[in-house]
């Protein structure tokens, strides 16, 4: 275990930006994460790097989260129980699972970061959630070096959402992750109407689950950017859920407006309409931008400085306000 000084971040972040950290170490187990924190408590914390946007140079210590490994706990006939370390790329591991059949997290094929970080935000697509499949997350307490093991539910899991974002944020490094998936019988989830469409014009009546990954790799490829050829974080504002009185009036000037019913007072709209509204898809500034395909996603076209990004982020969201009177939220750490 070595402390590196003075490197630079960004081959650590997906939005591929740019910032010195003063001092930098790998970390491959959980004995040397407490060796660590037995002398630094102060620490900044990376692991895949793609779910926040450095504004600035790091002077904690940065510890890399690079524990690996897998272990099945239990199994039935009907499901099994997997421990996976964080610092195990996600879409590693959901080509893992579908490889040996366990169903789950097909629907979240593709989607950069680690399993460490997957609950922090509950990553989700295509009508699923990580936290449908979680059934323990392990972490370590920073002031004491204990581990704790939350079940799902004290995780406290919502729309990109989750404890560690909230009363728990900065106090504990996840571990690693248990996951319940199946063996047999899949409940599969195909409602999301672009996944139906694809099956179709495919002619897979009777999908398994790789099929479904098969088919989401190539939905996220054909609209997301690639973060090793263009720096990005995937969505970076969440999609705003408003009032449908609210919503009632917009659709009125906006009858094309897509929309999603959350309960019967409250409905999400793709932030990602409203940024294309306000005639920023695409728009890009010097090195940096929204992204053409899917205007939810800020770009890194070469070397952009993450304040000019943030930057870019705000006005967006000022514009927002201004127009539709909805106040878009960021979903990325800003560093
Ligand atoms: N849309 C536009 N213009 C755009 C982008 C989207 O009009 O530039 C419209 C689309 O036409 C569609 C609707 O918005 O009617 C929804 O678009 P999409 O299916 O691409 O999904 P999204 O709501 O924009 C969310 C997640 C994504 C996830 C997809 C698919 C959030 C913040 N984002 O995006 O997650 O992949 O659904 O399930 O909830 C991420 O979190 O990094 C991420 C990529």
């Amino acid at each position: 275990m070595e402390i590196q000084k003075n490197i630079s971040l960004k081959n650590f972040n997906t939005f591929g930006v740019h910032v010195n950290a003063k001092r930098f170490i790998s970390v491959k187990s959980l004995y040397q994460l407490k060796e660590i924190l037995k002398f630094e408590k102060d620490i900044f914390l990376i692991s895949g790097g793609s779910n926040i946007l450095l504004t600035r140079d790091i002077d904690q210590l940065v510890v890399h989260i690079n524990i690996k490994g897998l272990s099945i706990d239990k199994e039935n006939s009907d499901f099994v129980y997997v421990t996976v370390n964080a610092g195990e790329n996600w879409h590693d591991f959901v080509l893992w699972c579908i490889s040996q059949n366990y169903g789950g997290v097909e629907n979240l094929s593709l989607i950069p970061g680690n399993v460490g970080t997957s609950p922090i935000q509950n990553i989700g697509a295509y009508g699923s959630e990580v936290k449908d499949v979680i059934t323990n997350v392990t972490a370590l307490e920073i002031s004491t070096s204990k581990l704790h093991s939350f079940s799902n539910e004290s995780c406290k899991f919502g729309y990109r959402n989750s404890i560690f974002k909230n009363e728990k944020k900065g106090k504990f490094i996840i571990t690693s992750v248990t996951f319940k998936l199946s063996k047999k019988k899949h409940r599969l989830n195909t409602q999301y109407g672009i996944i139906e469409q694809e099956l179709n014009y495919r002619k897979i009546k009777e999908p398994t689950i790789k099929d479904i990954s098969d088919v989401i790799i190539s939905i996220r490829k054909s609209k997301l950017p690639d973060p090793r050829k263009i720096g990005n974080s995937g969505s970076f504002f969440k999609n705003p859920i408003i009032s449908s009185d609210q919503f009632y009036k917009l659709q009125k000037k906006h009858p094309n407006i897509p929309f999603f019913d959350i309960s019967k007072t409250q409905i999400k709209i793709p932030a990602g309409w409203l940024i294309e509204q306000i005639g920023f898809k695409g728009k890009r500034i010097d090195n940096y931008g929204v992204h053409e395909k899917q205007a939810l996603v800020l770009v890194n076209y070469d070397n952009a400085l993450g304040k000019d990004i943030y930057n870019l982020a705000i006005t967006i969201q000022k514009k927002i306000l201004d127009t539709f009177s909805i106040k878009l939220e960021i979903e990325v750490n800003i560093i």
